[in-house]
């Protein structure tokens, strides 16, 4: 089947959020995209100013993608393939202390929850794969090997699902008979142990599971902390972070880092890792983040769950 072309989502916000007051990127600035995907984000912060992007993605299919733009914006665009948890490193490697703005948009695109062969999604069968950058542990290896307790706590941290361990133990009875290698019987698997999801909910059964493999097989919470941290070392005063999540467990680590870099959660939280901020980095731009208008939600139903959330840098030593 053909992918389907990637919707940005929040998109005039975003580029708006990238510029002091809220006016976008300006000429002569640096801008970082630490989630190229299709290119959307990149394109308006581009056609926006006559400004630089970094544009860094750590799917191959996603930079095999950027040659239509490469073409239009020349050297105003230079593409990376990598992870943004590395952007720091993978800038200064580039000759670059700090930048204007950097703009995540986490998770995965339409092109690879639509693409079969990709393994990510349980409407589609293909192989279970889920891994974006094409290399490493696939969510198969996962599946066929983890010992039931902790593949239960997988999925029950990554995946908030309450009936994790009913779910692991009926995989380890299933790959007992033949090992899991495909999307839609570990999907069929989820159904059976757990049924139909009851009350207002009515969301697949397998949702939740597949969300914590993806998750797990992708570190991604781990890179949404590392990219955090370095996009707040890269920023210049002055400079902003716009990032969009998509599901509750994303959103909390961005909403925690960015109060606790802004002074406003001292103490951390319960459910997140201590964190020894003092003097505060950040300023909250959008204290209770935005979500997408009823318009928006209309036109692209995948945007129903984004929230947008935007800090500034401070000079360092100057108060919140
Ligand atoms: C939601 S899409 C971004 C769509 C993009 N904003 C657009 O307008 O087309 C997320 C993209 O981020 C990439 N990605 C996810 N985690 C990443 C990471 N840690 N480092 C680099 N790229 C990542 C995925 O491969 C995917 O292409």
């Amino acid at each position: 089947m053909s992918a389907t072309r990637h919707q940005p989502v929040l998109l005039a916000e975003v580029v708006a959020a990238l510029g002091a007051d809220n006016l976008g990127p300006r000429d002569g600035a640096i801008y970082v995209d630490g989630t190229f995907g299709a290119g959307g984000y990149t394109r308006a912060i581009l056609e926006a100013a006559n400004c630089t992007v970094f544009a860094i993605d750590r799917d191959p299919d996603a930079i095999a993608g950027a040659d239509d733009l490469l073409r239009r914006y020349g050297a105003r665009l230079q593409v990376i393939q990598g992870r943004f948890g590395d952007m720091l490193r993978l800038l200064r490697e580039r000759g670059i202390e700090t930048v204007q703005g950097v703009t995540l948009d986490l998770g995965v695109s339409s092109m690879q929850i639509d693409e079969a062969a990709r393994g990510f999604s349980f409407r589609f069968d293909g192989p279970l794969d889920m891994r974006m950058e094409q290399a490493g542990e696939s969510a198969a290896d996962l599946v066929n090997h983890m010992a039931e307790r902790p593949l239960a706590d997988l999925i029950f941290t990554f995946g908030e699902e309450k009936k994790a361990r009913r779910i692991a133990k009926a995989i380890v009875a299933a790959r007992a008979l033949a090992p899991i290698t495909t999307t839609a019987r570990l999907a069929e698997i989820v159904r059976r142990a757990i049924g139909p999801a009851g009350g207002a909910e009515r969301i697949d059964p397998a949702t939740r599971t597949f969300q914590a493999l993806r998750i797990a097989v992708n570190d991604e919470l781990g890179e949404i902390d590392r990219g955090l941290a370095a996009a707040e070392t890269l920023l210049a005063p002055g400079g902003r972070m716009a990032i969009v999540s998509f599901h509750s467990l994303e959103d909390r680590r961005v909403k925690h880092f960015m109060r606790e870099h802004a002074g406003r959660n001292p103490k951390g939280s319960r459910h997140l890792p201590e964190t020894t901020a003092s003097v505060p980095t950040l300023r909250l731009v959008t204290p209770q983040g935005i979500g997408p208008g009823d318009a928006e939600i209309a036109a692209n139903p995948r945007a129903r769950s984004a929230r947008l959330r935007v800090a500034e840098r401070l000079a360092d030593g100057v108060a919140a």
